[in-house]
């Protein structure tokens, strides 16, 4: 139980890949914050946790707003008093040619995918001892660029340069900063593409061919990647990077 009574805050918590994440701490004894917007996805996760007895407690959140962002760090603060490790599971995938976004459109992506990052880590970094960990969300997305997504893609790269920039900033303080990069994961934003089941096949038929190991990721493989990146005994000396779990995307390209 590697993580018996750690304190791990996980925003994007209902999500398709932040679910898994906070499975697979609870699995190591952690005590969870599940941090999402409101609504069924969130309070269905927090009612699984109470009937099987893990400690956790959901907050509803919204990452681009700082009120929202500050009332979740002062209920941490007075329920559990610190943060050990901070996951950025946010995330909105919008699809657009550049002629037809919207400047509105442009910020809605920014908001969650950049603003969210850094608004936890503005509000939640006085709340962390050293040793503590924060692990980001970056994507493949962010380093090859694709069709369509070159918004998504570029908040990705932000959020990897923000990782490179906060790792040397907050090392003084003991505090590890790393993105996890995965590749295409069969969960969240690939599962929200199924409008069909022949859409389902061409997605799964393409994740095939796009990755070195033919076939798409299970969100616990992400996670476990997580909690590599989040652990102080085997990632003690690991900051600053983009971690891929990506099945050998990267090296088709
Ligand atoms: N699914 C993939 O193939 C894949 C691949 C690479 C990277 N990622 C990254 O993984 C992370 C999780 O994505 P996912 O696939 O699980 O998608 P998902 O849609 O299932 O999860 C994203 C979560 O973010 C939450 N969220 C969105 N806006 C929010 C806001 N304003 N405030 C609070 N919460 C908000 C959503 O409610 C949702 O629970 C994202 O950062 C995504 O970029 C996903």
């Amino acid at each position: 139980m590697e993580f018996e009574g750690r304190r791990i805050v996980i925003a994007g918590a209902a999500g398709g890949i932040g679910s898994a994440v906070a499975r697979t701490f609870a699995e190591e004894g952690a005590t969870l914050v599940l941090a999402d917007l409101p609504g069924d996805p969130l309070d269905e996760l927090a009612a699984a946790f109470a009937e099987a007895g893990v400690p956790a407690t959901a907050v509803a959140t919204d990452v681009r707003d700082p009120g929202s962002v500050a009332a979740l760090a002062t209920r941490i603060a007075d329920d559990l008093g610190g943060v050990d490790v901070l996951v950025n599971a946010v995330g909105v995938l919008r699809q657009y040619r550049v002629v037809d976004m919207s400047p509105e459109d442009f910020d809605a992506i920014v908001g969650v995918n950049v603003r969210g990052p850094y608004l936890l880590i503005k509000h939640l970094v006085d709340l962390m001892p050293a040793g503590s960990a924060i692990v980001n969300f970056g994507s493949v997305a962010g380093f090859v660029g694709s069709d369509g997504s070159w918004a998504y893609t570029m908040t990705k790269g932000a959020v990897s340069s923000m990782t490179f920039g906060l790792a040397q900033e907050l090392a003084p303080r003991g505090i590890r900063v790393n993105a996890i990069c995965p590749g295409w994961v069969d969960a969240g934003f690939t599962h929200h593409m199924f409008t069909d089941e022949a859409v389902r096949a061409e997605v799964e038929q393409a994740a095939i061919g796009s990755h070195v190991l033919g076939r798409m990721a299970r969100p616990e493989e992400i996670a476990q990647g997580v909690l590599y990146l989040a652990s102080e005994r085997r990632a003690s000396f690991v900051t600053g990077t983009n971690h891929f779990v990506d099945g050998g995307f990267m090296i088709k390209r």
